[in-house]
């Protein structure tokens, strides 16, 4: 009889879980149906953190136990990167409807891939703000712009956007052009040094019978592009964010490097740390999830020695460690050397503007009072925050921007003919002179080069914004769509820059294989078609107004880069880097530092991908034959890309890897027409 109270405590506990299930469902799906979006009624909400931490491993098992057809209809906004596998745009075309609510008992959440819903979203950022909520983790080193929102985001974009001038994307120019020939230096000197170089995993034959003088025409076969270009970005931002000039192995450290410089650009770890900066940052960035999710006091105390898992937990601890030392380090100098009345050296630097702006009293006059709120936690909180999102997503845009041109040889002789007429074909890169050819490279087929990787392979796949606290609601068409108070609203951008409303096909053909929508693949062409009109001003037009309506400027390249000739998307349709007063401020950066490396590249080489054959037998082919194997290298290409996965940024994971070379210009053996030559 003793049970009796627990077993009624137990039936009052259901009968209220009950009753709250039933009434949150009741609720919430009366709030969805009020949009009038489709909605998906799911029994977990996708978006919940206890879901988003286990459904790796609970959604097979889920699956696998429940029958199909009750979850059929739902289940792809369970699932892990639905928004880029299998299409980002099957979903929505499947609903018939291009934004849609999920609606559960415990939460909603609408997901959208309409240009007019977006760019309203971004637009209205009072009434969408950013969903902080998910952001908050990434403070680790302090808040700083990117993860706060209100007055406090106003203040750190303020004195943060004061870095990100014209004069500094020139020097950014530079520092790419100068990374990029790092980079290029780097395989030319691996496959030379040995004929079986590490990079080179693919045919056996690799170099074996080569005759010597080849070596310098060709790169061996490189595996690492990924990690590459992942070096490329980092070397770049350590400019950027700290004004570093950071060296590749095979580089040596110039004679006038600043000793203090030295101290964060060697190769070889300083006294008193075991890591490089480069590498301590880099491992920061890439074991992100680690810290994130696991505290430093537990990490500390994992001994390396347990395996694999142990090495990277502790490695990411001892990482971050040194990582902090050296921004202690780096703050504590330049606090000095403001005090002693050292100049500033010429370069970009956020976090010595930063500094400066902080402790430099003779530079009160740009000081409202704005800046001097910044606290020392804020500084390197924004300093690392730029890291973290100039690094990764430059770095898989260029990536894939490298392997899409291996796959489309053809599109390769477009691009070379226009960095030979903007800057000839045996210039000096160094030479190069921004002002004058930045507009003509981002307005040439460079410029449509990355625009299409970005349409196609977006780093960032869904921006999260959220209705403000009290109910706001969009127009789409004639209608009117209420939004309840603080539901997340997510617009897919891998969806809206593939759907056919904004976009015009350049081919509608079908393959053997079925319908292949040729908004699914990469044609930079695409960017020479005429604009669709839709009603609906330009994303270009309406940035003009935009900054007088908001009358306060956010920073950032506010400019257009752009010739009336070339496409324009309709306003929300085109959102790689956000819009409105949260979109990127690194745009014009990025911009600057992509098509420098396109130039650079391909102004002296052309890239091919590893095909199944020796040299020999290449050389021994006829035309038919070596587009035969190209093909066969082209379709397994395609295949990984598809495979990308977003974690953090989309790109490939788990060692998956598309292999290429680079060779001399003229000396291709593959230029896209072999069945015509
Ligand atoms: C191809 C390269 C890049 C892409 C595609 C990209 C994309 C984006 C996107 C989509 C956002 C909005 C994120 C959100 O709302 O959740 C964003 C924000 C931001 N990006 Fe970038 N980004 C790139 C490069 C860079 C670079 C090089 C920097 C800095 C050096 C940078 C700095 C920032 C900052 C500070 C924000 C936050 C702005 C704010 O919230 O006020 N990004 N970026
Ligand atoms: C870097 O990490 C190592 C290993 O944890 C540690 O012994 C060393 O003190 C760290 N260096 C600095 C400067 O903190
Ligand atoms: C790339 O996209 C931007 C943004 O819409 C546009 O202004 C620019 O003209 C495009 N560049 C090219 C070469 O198409």
């Amino acid at each position: 009889m003793r049970l009796t109270p627990l077993v009624t405590l137990l039936g009052v506990f259901l009968a209220w879980a009950t009753y709250k299930i039933y009434a949150g469902f009741r609720s919430n799906i009366a709030k969805a149906r009020k949009t009038g979006y489709p909605v998906l009624i799911t029994p977990i909400y996708p978006l919940s953190p206890l879901w988003l931490t286990t459904r790796h491993f609970l959604l097979p098992i889920l699956t696998r136990l429940l029958p199909e057809r009750l979850y059929a209809s739902y289940v792809f906004v369970m699932t892990p990167d639905w928004e880029y596998h299998p299409s980002p745009r099957s979903h929505f075309t499947r609903l018939g409807s291009d934004t849609f609510v999920v609606a559960s008992w415990n939460g909603l959440a609408c997901y959208t891939s309409d240009a007019a819903v977006i760019s309203q979203v971004m637009s209205r950022r009072e009434a969408f703000p950013k969903d902080t909520r998910q952001y908050g983790i990434l403070e680790i080193f302090g808040s700083n712009v990117v993860t706060t929102e209100g007055q406090v985001w106003r203040m750190h974009r303020k004195v943060t956007s004061a870095s990100f001038n014209e004069r500094n994307a020139g020097h950014t120019f530079r520092e790419a052009v100068r990374q990029t020939r790092g980079m290029v230096g780097g395989w030319f000197s691996s496959s030379s040094s040995s004929s079986s170089s590490s990079s080179s995993s693919g045919s056996q034959e690799e170099g074996t019978g080569r005759r010597e003088g080849d070596v310098e025409d060709m790169t061996g076969i490189i595996t690492t592009l990924e990690h590459d270009t992942m070096r490329w970005a980092l070397n770049i931002i350590g400019y950027v964010g700290f004004g570093l000039k950071l060296l590749w192995p095979h580089e040596s450290m110039p004679k006038d490097m600043d000793p203090k410089l030295a101290k964060y650009g060697s190769l070889q770890p300083p006294y008193g740390y075991s890591m490089t900066f480069a590498d301590s940052l880099a491992t920061v960035l890439e074991r992100i999830v680690i810290l994130l999710l696991i505290p430093s006091a537990v990490l500390k105390r994992i001994p390396e020695r347990w395996g694999s898992w142990g090495s990277k937990l502790h490695e990411a601890w001892e990482a971050k460690v040194n990582y902090s030392k050296y921004m202690n380090a780096f703050l504590a100098e330049k606090v000095q050397d403001i005090r002693a009345g050292v100049q500033e050296r010429e370069g970009m630097n956020i976090m010595g503007q930063l500094v400066r702006s902080k402790y430099d009293p003779s530079s009160s006059e740009k000081n409202d009072g704005a800046t001097m709120k910044l606290e020392d936690s804020e500084i390197m909180g924004n300093a690392f925050i730029m890291t973290l999102a100039g690094h990764e997503t430059t770095a898989n845009v260029i990536h894939f921007a490298i392997v899409e041109l291996a796959m489309h040889p053809e599109v390769q002789r477009r691009v070379q003919r226009d960095i030979d007429a903007i800057f000839g074909r045996d210039s000096d890169p160094e030479t190069w002179d921004y002002e004058k050819s930045i507009n003509a490279l981002l307005a040439s087929y460079i410029g449509a080069v990355i625009n299409e990787t970005l349409r196609l392979i977006p780093p960032v796949v869904v921006t999260p914004k959220r209705v403000a606290d009290t109910d706001q609601w969009v127009q789409d068409g004639g209608q009117r769509h209420p939004m309840p108070a603080m539901m997340p609203v997510m617009p897919v951008i891998s969806a809206v820059q593939r759907s056919r409303r904004y976009w015009p096909a350049l081919h509608d053909k079908t393959t053997k294989k079925g319908d292949t929508d040729d908004l699914d693949e990469w044609h930079p062409d695409r960017w020479y078609l005429p604009s669709m009109s839709q009603g609906q001003p330009s994303s270009d037009d309406e940035k003009g107004e935009g900054k007088q309506q908001q009358e306060e400027n956010y920073g950032g390249y506010q400019g257009t880069d752009t010739s009336p000739t070339l496409f324009r998307p309709v306003r929300g349709s085109f959102i790689p880097f956000s819009d409105g007063a949260r979109s990127c401020l690194g745009r014009r950066i990025a911009m600057v530092e992509m098509v420098a490396a396109i130039a650079v590249l391909f102004q002296k080489y052309s890239v091919e991908l590893a095909v199944d054959a020796s040299d020999e037998e290449v050389q021994m082919m006829v035309p038919e034959q070596r587009r035969h194997v190209y093909a066969k290298a082209q379709e397994k290409a395609k295949e990984t890309v598809q495979q990308a996965q977003s974690v953090v940024t989309l790109k490939l994971t788990g060692g998956r890897h598309v292999p290429v070379r680079f060779v001399r210009r003229g000396k291709e053996r593959f230029m896209g027409n072999e069945a015509s030559c």
